[in-house]
């Protein structure tokens, strides 16, 4: 069985989209390709590898309450692609969004229905993510923490000797299962698609799911986030300094 990943997130890298695919991608048996979609320069090996896919796992974010517009282009070629080469793969969608509600996926979902329908394709469901951004950024807060974890048991091993020292691994452990925890329910829901994909194309339906944090610590973290990001891509006052 060979199961196709695509990445439609048009970041060259460290896209929340290939964080997510990446992880269901552990729960998926059998030949497993990933391709990118960035651009019309990547259509031509995403197709090669289509040609004997049974399944594939389209992994986006959502753009404007819908698809990212070269995703869009893409499937427009893609049902040519698929109804001339008389092919019927499995289509399961994973699609993140920055808000936490991940039920703002259903409109992408529906299109997503929409072109299996029309491409002859089999529409098998996916999840929709809320919060994606953030949950792109536990990654990176877990190998900063695993660093600085690391070097508080170097510095106490030279202090008293005992390189393991019990507390400092237990705070890094404690730590790690704050960060699972914020995960969980994408974890839940990827091993489940993950076994409806290594049933042959068991159908999955449509799942949500977000961040495992309440709305009111998120909101506050997500606008301080922005506001900083925003400052570094010096996007704050570019509107009122730029020539008009
Ligand atoms: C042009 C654009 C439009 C977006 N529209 C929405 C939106 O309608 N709703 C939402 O919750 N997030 C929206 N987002 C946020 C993205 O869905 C979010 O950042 C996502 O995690 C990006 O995934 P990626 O890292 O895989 O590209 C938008 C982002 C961009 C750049």
């Amino acid at each position: 069985m060979k199961t196709v990943f695509i990445n439609g997130s048009p970041k060259k890298k460290i896209s929340a989209s290939s964080y997510l695919s990446a992880m269901q991608r552990l729960f998926v048996k059998g030949e497993k390709v990933t391709k990118q979609l960035r651009n019309k320069n990547d259509y031509e090996s995403i197709f090669e590898e289509l040609k004997d896919a049974d399944a594939i796992v389209l992994s986006l974010p959502l753009y404007v309450d819908g698809l990212p517009s070269h995703v869009l282009a893409f499937l427009e070629e893609a049902e040519m692609f698929f109804r001339e080469n008389d092919l019927h793969p499995n289509l399961y969608c994973i699609a993140n969004n920055g808000f936490i509600e991940g039920r703002q996926n259903e409109p992408l979902m529906q299109v997503l229905e929409n072109f299996c329908f029309r491409a002859g394709i089999n529409w098998r469901g996916g999840i929709g993510i809320g919060g994606g951004v953030m949950l792109n950024v536990t990654r990176f807060v877990f190998l900063v923490q695993t660093a600085v974890y690391i070097i508080m048991l170097i510095i106490t091993g030279f202090q008293t000797g005992n390189y393991f020292h019990e507390g400092v691994i237990s705070a890094f452990l404690q730590n790690v299962g704050v960060l699972l925890f914020f995960n969980a329910g994408v974890i839940f829901f990827f091993i489940r698609m993950g076994i409806a994909i290594n049933r042959r194309g068991k159908d999955f339906g449509k799942h949500y799911t977000r961040i495992l944090i309440p709305s009111f610590i998120f909101i506050p973290f997500a606008n301080l986030f922005f506001l900083i990001y925003s400052l570094f891509k010096g996007g704050l006052f570019r509107g009122w300094l730029a020539k008009k």
